[in-house]
């Protein structure tokens, strides 16, 4: 068996199935964030990756792919329904967002999420060299820590969120709050997207485990002695030079001026992209959107809407429910503004390969970025790296992680319809001397602070945690 110094675990493997003509499987590096920023830190160590492939049944057997052995853990239908869409994204999900739509709480649920962690532990240990270290992501995975460390006191385990962590308030009506605290003390080192959510887990152990705190650590009294775990902020980025270099391809530029044209050029591209969540404040922007096309501040031609909404958890109920409230909205507007030719809003229900996308970037002249509550917001980043031109304004809602290093962005609160519809108005007419000046800023930020950059902060704290053992 092969072992590995660098262990990722995560909720989904790196790559997508593909079947070709002959029905021959195989697979495919998935363009993600977090597969090139492994790549960077796996350079010159032997690296493996636990995950699941995204289809209920058997797993494939493990492979090797992009210099990665890959193990895949295996989920059943069940497993599927109860630990990913139950557990992970109909209780954790609204949780850990402000409680958007209201949470579910079933115990078989956290029954099914306990026993799939507990697999995904024994999979990482099985593949972890003495002394490797465990990089655990992301809010599926919280008692894998506790479980490796139970297992493999010998490795050195980090854990990171990709999403907010929530104020105790709300933390506190998971019944098994303790159970998750407890699984994420079992790593030296937790990383967040920013300051607050660190600080909400340190409070959330002071409050629900009477543990002492200090700074940015928590102290775990165990049989084994005292240790003290850190939780700090280390926001996530992109992949901020394979994107630009994309972006700056002629072909890139060719299908910008393309879709450009193809909407009739008009004075104002205005785009939106999301996975179709309830989180993403979808609804909100439209509804702006609709009252500057009642008003007549914006109309079709001139100004053009294009919402690219990638469908995302079809099978959760509140996804539905989303999605059914989205389109009818979308309908409306279209049959109150449109024209012949001339649709009020695009909306398109599909996702996109990478080039599509920086294409899509490219060409508007204006983003809209209006979470309701969101970890990062990689969409902000992407559009930002796109614009090697200086080019186009960001419209960011003060309720995501970017907000805290975008500073330049067109800031909005998204529940502030009047306030929204008064930013979009400014980032659309702002002169664009000023908006490239902002632009460049904020592009300074993303390339300084780059996906790579991100990971190697990340492994560091990992590295500096304070010894197990010693208070
Ligand atoms: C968020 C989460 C990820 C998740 C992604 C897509 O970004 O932080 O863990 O993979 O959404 O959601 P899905 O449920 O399709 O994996």
């Amino acid at each position: 068996k092969q072992k590995f110094d660098l262990v990722i675990a995560a909720n989904r493997l790196p790559v997508d199935r593909v079947v070709d003509a002959d029905g021959e499987v195989s697979w495919r590096t998935s363009p993600g964030g977090l597969v090139t920023a492994m790549e960077s830190v796996m350079r010159g160590r032997e690296g493996a990756w636990v995950g699941w492939a995204g289809e209920a049944g058997e797993a494939p057997q493990p492979f090797e792919q992009d210099d990665m052995f890959l193990n895949p853990v295996a989920l059943s239908e069940d497993e599927v329904a109860h630990y990913y869409e139950g557990f992970s994204n109909d209780t954790l999900w609204p949780i850990y967002h402000d409680v958007i739509v209201p949470a579910t709480f079933h115990r078989f649920w956290f029954g099914a999420y306990e026993a799939v962690n507990r697999r995904f532990a024994e999979a990482v240990c099985a593949v972890a060299a003495k002394g490797a270290t465990v990089w655990v992501h992301d809010y599926q995975l919280q008692l894998v820590p506790a479980m490796v460390r139970e297992m493999r006191p010998d490795v050195r385990i980090g854990w990171f969120n990709h999403i907010p962590f929530p104020p105790v308030e709300l933390f506190a009506q998971l019944p098994w709050r303790r159970a998750i605290l407890e699984g994420l003390l079992g790593a030296d080192y937790l990383g967040f997207q920013r300051v607050a959510d660190a600080q909400n887990f340190i409070r959330a152990c002071r409050q629900l485990l009477s543990l002492p705190t200090k700074g940015d650590t928590v102290s775990e009294s165990r049989s084994e002695g005292a240790r003290r775990i850190r939780a700090s902020a280390v926001p996530i980025s992109i992949d901020f030079k394979g994107l630009e270099e994309l972006a700056r391809r002629p072909e890139t530029q060719a299908r910008a001026k393309e879709i450009r044209a193809s909407l009739g050029d008009p004075e104002t591209l205005i785009l939106g992209v999301d996975r179709l969540d309830y989180t993403k404040g979808i609804g909100h922007r439209i509804k702006a959107y609709g009252e500057l096309l009642a008003e007549d501040r914006v109309a079709p031609p001139r100004q053009m809407f294009v919402q690219v909404a990638t469908p995302s958890r079809e099978r959760v109920d509140a996804y539905r429910d989303l999605r059914t409230e989205i389109e009818g909205e979308v309908g409306r507007l279209n049959g109150e503004f449109s024209s012949i030719g001339a649709p009020a809003v695009q909306y398109l229900h599909h996702s996109y390969p990478r080039d599509e996308m920086a294409a899509l970037y490219l060409a508007a002249d204006v983003l809209l970025v209006t979470p309701l509550r969101d970890g990062m917001n990689l969409v902000a980043k992407e559009y930002v790296t796109c614009r090697y031109d200086n080019g186009g304004a960001l419209v960011l809602s003060e309720f995501t992680g970017a907000y805290h290093e975008l500073h330049q962005a067109f800031v909005c609160n998204p529940h502030d319809i009047e306030g929204l519809k008064q930013t979009i108005m400014r980032a659309i007419e702002t002169p664009a001397k000023e908006k490239a000046r902002l632009m460049r800023a904020m592009r300074r930020r993303v390339a300084d602070h780059d996906v790579q950059h991100w990971a190697a902060r990340f492994l560091d704290n990992l590295a500096n945690a304070p010894e197990r053992g010693g208070v």
